[in-house]
């Protein structure tokens, strides 16, 4: 067995469902998932109810997670149909655009290109733009980030097609940046008989052939990300499946045990799970951060044992090589092993105005 000490690690993709789905997840139960999987700063999606798509709706949001998490947060602003000359006004406060081209859970989508070409151009430079853009749509939007020297980060790749295109726009020198989840590394649609459901998420588990071509090209890919976005197993067995799997405590399990088999160095993980985030984001440093974990000896993954509202997992069952064993969060133990230790307010919100 090897002991390690990792920094504290950074989720630049996690929905904690604060506002209006706190049946799913709130920022106290979320927060304290990401403790548990060794994050100890998160960056949390703009689709809740209402959207966060404006000034009112970010500190209201900005305040709940001021008093709920546990590790530090940011949160994103949404581009919407109607605030492509407004939402500028966020970026002091919110840690990045978010803009939907595909539909996905929550209303939020920019759905037409003189909307998109409107937002990539009036977004502020000094934070980043995210984009959920799958497959076909995804050369069109770098287009368009490209015309506008805009920087660009794609949000969870998933397919070969997808990561094709973006080897070759960065061998163009074009400044873009993306993350893959472990979900996409780890599984595949072979696995849906299996999963039914729980395995329904966008973008789709895609084919073997993608997954590969995922690991293949895993030098271009910038950040190991989750896209933590729990559901509760009624809904996710009810008549209209929401999309979206659980990931803020498995993601490290899984990229240790894909160490553990050599297929990956410790020290890359390092980088596309804290290094990169940081540096691409822009993300303040965390003084005596870290987390302590343990590879090695294997275990199942059980969603009884987990830490986030909706209790289960895609990866019921799996056997990993990696385990949390500690969380300190700015000197003080957080996470012990067994038990989250930090008190809801812990966290710092980032970008938050002082009141
Ligand atoms: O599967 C997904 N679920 N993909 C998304 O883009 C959104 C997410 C959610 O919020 O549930
Ligand atoms: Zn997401």
């Amino acid at each position: 067995m090897t002991t390690l000490k990792l920094p504290g690690l950074i989720d630049v993709h996690v929905h904690l469902r604060e506002p209006g789905g706190e049946h799913k997840e709130d920022y106290a139960s979320g927060t304290a998932a990401a403790l548990a999987g060794g994050f100890t700063c998160v960056l949390d999606m703009p689709n809740t109810t209402p959207p966060t798509t404006d000034a009112e709706r970010l500190q209201a949001k900005q305040a709940l997670a001021r008093s709920g998490a546990r590790c530090d947060v940011g949160i994103f602003a949404g581009a919407s149909t109607d605030n492509a000359n407004s939402v500028g006004q966020l970026a002091g406060s919110a840690c990045a655009l978010k803009i939907y081209v595909n539909s996905t859970f929550g209303p939020l989508r920019v759905d037409n290109w003189t909307l998109l070409d409107q937002h990539i151009a009036n977004w502020p430079a000094t934070k980043p733009i995210v984009t959920h853009a799958e497959g076909d749509v995804l050369p069109r939007v770098l287009e368009i980030a490209h015309k506008h020297s805009q920087p660009l980060h794609v949000a969870h790749v998933a397919t070969r097609l997808e990561i094709e295109t973006i080897v070759a726009a960065k061998e163009r020198g074009q400044q873009v940046t993306c993350e893959v989840t472990p979900h996409h590394l780890v599984l595949s649609r072979d696995d849906l008989p299996r999963l039914g459901p729980l395995g329904d998420v966008r973008p789709r588990l895609a084919s073997a052939d993608d997954r590969a071509a995922l690991w293949h090209y895993l030098a271009y890919i910038d950040c190991v990300a989750t896209d933590h976005a729990p559901h509760t197993l009624d809904e996710k067995h009810g008549p209209q499946v929401p999309p979206g799997l659980p990931g803020l405590e498995t993601s490290l399990p899984l990229m240790l045990t894909a160490v553990d088999q050599g297929r990956l160095t410790l020290d890359r993980l390092i980088e596309l799970m804290a290094t990169a985030p940081a540096r691409i984001f822009g993300l303040p440093p965390q003084a005596e951060t870290f987390v302590e974990a343990e590879v090695g000896p294997r275990y199942q993954v059980t969603g009884t044992k987990l830490q986030t509202k909706c209790g289960w997992t895609p990866f019921e069952g799996v056997e990993v090589a990696g385990r949390v064993t500690k969380t300190v969060l700015r000197g003080a133990t957080v996470f012990d092993g067994e038990r989250v230790l930090a008190l809801p307010g812990t966290g710092q919100v980032l970008y938050m105005a002082a009141s």
